[in-house]
């Protein structure tokens, strides 16, 4: 209830790297915030239900694919962030695969 289906959420791993998870109708997917254009923040647009670059307008589908801008020009996916569970004790691990200072 408190994370509806078709919701994004950030989450930051402990370097401070901004993450971002969605709940779908098949459970819970994460990306990096870091757009792998140029490095910007991309963010979610609840209304839209896309993510977004501001700084050259990138344009990506609820599961990272790119969809307009210089992102799609040259078919960059958002960083995908693998998710599992540990179901002793209920820990949720994010693995964050982008380079460090992003994709130049
Ligand atoms: Fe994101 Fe250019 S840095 S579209």
């Amino acid at each position: 209830e408190q994370y509806p289906v078709g919701s994004v959420r950030k989450f930051y791993d402990l370097d401070g790297t901004e993450i971002l998870v969605k709940r779908g109708d098949d459970g819970f997917n994460a990306y990096s915030s870091t757009c792998p254009h140029l490095g910007c923040k991309v963010h979610w647009l609840d209304d839209k239900q896309q993510f977004f670059c501001p700084c050259h307008n990138g344009v990506f589908d609820s599961d990272g694919n790119p969809v307009s801008g210089p992102p799609a020009d040259a078919n960059q996916k958002m960083y995908p962030a693998p998710m599992s569970v540990d179901e002793s004790s209920g820990v949720v691990y994010i693995e964050v695969k982008e380079p460090k200072g992003g994709r130049a």
